[in-house]
């Protein structure tokens, strides 16, 4: 019987070969918001690792809205230039649709890259202004200024204008970064967000920035290609965000046109109390699944081909996303198909590593080559 794990997927126009994703993950190696050499080598090795997409790093909407320094960001020409040949790289040998996670930092921005400990960097020191739902800051990190009316107005049209430069790049799909204690997500909990007006209060008001931007990019990003929300499901704290509050987000963005939702976990506050273990997201992708009728993307702790089939087949979610898994062994789709009895693409120059090529079938091409 055909495996859940390498069956397609479709998302509007988009057809995914199969469930595999790789998670977004922030390098910090950018300058100034421009990819460089180890993006090409990076994003190209996994363009060929045999996923069906790939979802490039946080990129920051504007450059105050960059974590680090080394944040990947979409806000100027020369951004846009530097990603240019790399998605040219992916396309001509790899075979992964390719996604880009829109981000803004919010209360956490300004800080140093995460192996110099994510310091707060001072203004006077090349750091940038911090912006969040609220004044209320991260413990340790610096005091934020919340965003008034006409800088959300701003904000909504920057993730519009990025979605725009994704689109000329010819990017796929845009995951926009609601989750990990980031701007959208300091909007939604009421743990950093207590205000008064109609961005704050009761659940409706800490969505609505969230739902802004979601249209913005809805409204620039081409019908035919697809949209998702990667959300922080629990905040794992007392008062905090919860799972019902995340269906009910999933909901109104369904309504709104959204594609599917990661289902990731905390960062809001550091007393958070995550129950870790293999798979510990899955039940928030199950649940978002089932009660909001949307498609979700199961990340966190997932590591073996059969946890990941068995997480598939159970309908608990619709795709698979691996981040530390991919970083420790980008050929993870491979000894997936393998494991499975499934094939996953290979590009021409590396068909000989295929296990088949061990049975004798490599002479025959080596003599010819
Ligand atoms: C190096 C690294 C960078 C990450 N950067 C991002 C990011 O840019 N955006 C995001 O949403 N999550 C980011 N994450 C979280 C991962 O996408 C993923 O959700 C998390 O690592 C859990 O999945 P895993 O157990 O398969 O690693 C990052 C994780 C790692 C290890």
């Amino acid at each position: 019987m055909p495996s859940h794990l390498f069956s397609p997927f479709r998302l509007r126009g988009l057809e995914l070969a199969n469930r595999i994703v790789v998670s977004p993950m922030a390098q910090y190696v950018a300058e100034e918001g421009c990819a460089g050499p180890w993006h090409l080598v990076h994003l190209g090795n996994m363009s060929i690792s045999g996923a069906g997409l790939l979802i490039i790093e946080a990129t920051a909407v504007e450059r105050d809205a960059r974590l680090s320094p080394g944040d990947l960001g979409l806000w100027s020409d020369e951004n846009e230039a530097a990603l240019a040949p790399i998605i040219a790289f992916c396309r001509k040998h790899g075979a992964a649709c390719i996604g880009l996670q829109l981000q803004h930092a919010g209360r956490k921005g300004s800080v140093t890259v995460a192996w110099e400990k994510q310091r707060h960097i001072p203004r006077d020191q090349g750091g940038w202004p911090v912006r969040s739902s609220d004044g209320i800051p991260y413990p340790g990190l610096a005091l934020p200024t919340a965003l008034d009316r006409a800088m959300i107005a701003q904000l909504v049209q920057s993730y519009g204008a990025a979605a725009r430069r994704a689109d000329r790049l010819g990017i796929d799909l845009i995951e926009i970064h609601s989750a990990h204690g980031y701007l959208l997500h300091n909007f939604l909990s009421p743990l950093s967000n207590q205000r008064q007006d109609e961005y704050g209060g009761d659940r409706e008001g800490r969505m609505r920035f969230v739902l802004e931007v979601f249209q913005a990019v809805r409204e620039t990003w081409p019908g035919h290609k697809p949209i998702g929300v990667r959300i922080s499901a629990s905040d794992w704290t007392e008062g905090g965000w919860t799972l019902d509050d995340s269906v009910a987000l999933a909901q109104r963005l369904k309504a709104l046109g959204c594609d599917y939702i990661t289902a990731s976990s905390g960062g809001a506050v550091p007393e958070q109390r995550i129950a870790i273990g293999p798979g510990y997201q899955v039940p928030f992708a199950e649940r978002i699944r089932r009660e909001a009728g949307i498609a979700t993307m199961a990340v966190g702790l997932i590591t073996e081909p059969r946890q990941a089939e068995a997480i598939l087949a159970s309908a608990s979610a619709d795709l698979i996303a691996l981040g530390r898994g991919m970083l420790y062994n980008p050929r993870w789709p491979w000894h997936a198909a393998e494991e499975l009895g499934e094939e996953a693409f290979y590009p021409p120059p590396y068909e000989r590593a295929h296990p088949s090529m061990r049975r004798g079938d490599f002479f025959k091409i080596a003599r010819q080559s």
